[in-house]
């Protein structure tokens, strides 16, 4: 098959992709270069970083499959991918572990100062009595987005001894059972930024999700309650974020996802000590990619066993699709 690769992969995905098709790779690349490398592909496989506009899709007439290496599906026009018919295979699963786990990461950082923490100790200040923290146990845990990643955070924080609410855009009595299962109270977006001391945002970036978190919702948070964001930087306004943190009434943030991302992108918040922030690596685990790596080589194999028998449709792929 014709493979263009537009993000970074694991490389034994790589490897084995590279060994039995032919395989062009354009990581991160701007669309000018797109439209270019892809004219002639089969197949595209890619992960945030990268635009897939109509304009690029458009130049390959062969293409037929697109991998979603990952969960979210805003760097790419699902309108042009659901016109022409094209296969959407999307991989959400193991990137959901990581970033479930980073979340608590997180929260454990701002909790316990560490990263302050840390910079204090390799300078000789031994600054015990200054970096006394929070628990998360006996806290309430709000996750914003309780889906797929969501609700494993809200899983994760009721084994923690926290009590979790959480609030979805469709609200079921299904989504309501399965979720009490996990420990986790479905309720209003409101009540959970008005009750939580941590807030986790999980939704995906829509439409309706831009600026979600903005000036009126950090006012619903509780006074020195936490924020944390590994869904898309679009969902937080960062500057609302920043005078919410400035004035005191938020403790502290943790954003690995910010509205502007890249080398040499500065956010506004990289002042501000009660500040962590990482460059999008919540499900950046080598365990996540490799199984992810996996599942795009099993993919791969299907459509191009498919496509040699001539089906219509690729059968077997166990990830979610469109
Ligand atoms: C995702 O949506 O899966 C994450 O943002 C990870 C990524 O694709 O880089």
């Amino acid at each position: 098959m014709k493979i263009l690769v537009a993000s970074a992969i694991h490389p034994d995905a790589l490897e084995a992709l590279e060994a039995k098709h032919d395989l062009v790779r354009a990581f991160n690349a701007p669309e000018d270069v797109l439209k270019e490398v892809i004219r002639d592909r089969e197949i595209l496989i890619f992960r945030s970083g990268v635009q897939i506009t109509a304009a690029v899709m458009e130049q390959a007439p062969e293409l037929k499959l697109l991998i979603r290496a990952g969960s979210g599906t805003d760097n790419i026009d699902l309108d042009y991918v659901r016109e022409r018919g094209l296969k959407l295979v999307r991989i959400p699963g193991p990137g959901a572990k990581a970033v479930a786990e980073m979340a608590f990461g997180l929260m454990l950082a701002l909790a316990r100062n560490i990263l302050p923490a840390d910079q204090l100790t390799r300078q000789g200040r031994w600054a015990k009595h200054q970096m006394t923290g929070y628990l998360l146990t006996e806290k309430v845990l709000g996750v914003v987005g309780a889906g797929n990643i969501g609700s494993r955070v809200g899983w994760m924080g009721a084994a923690w001894g926290m009590t979790v609410l959480g609030c979805v855009e469709h609200p079921t009595p299904e989504k309501e059972a399965r979720l009490r299962e996990k420990g986790i109270r479905l309720t209003h977006c409101q009540e959970v930024l008005s009750q939580a001391d941590f807030v986790s945002i999980h939704v995906p970036l829509k439409e309706n999700t831009r600026n979600l978190i903005d000036a009126q919702a950090l006012a619903m948070m509780k006074p020195g309650a936490f924020l944390v964001n590994l869904a898309r930087g679009g969902v937080v306004d960062e500057l609302a974020l920043r005078d919410a943190l400035v004035r005191g009434h938020l403790r502290g943030a943790a954003l690995d996802v910010h509205a502007q991302e890249g080398e040499g992108k500065i956010s506004p918040l990289a002042d501000l000590p009660n500040v962590v922030l990482t460059p999008h690596i919540g499900a950046g685990t080598f365990d996540s990619q490799a199984e992810i790596g996996r599942i795009i080589l099993d993919t791969v194999t299907t459509f191009a066993q498919s496509q040699a028998d001539g089906a219509a449709e690729p059968v077997g792929a166990s990830p979610s699709t469109l």
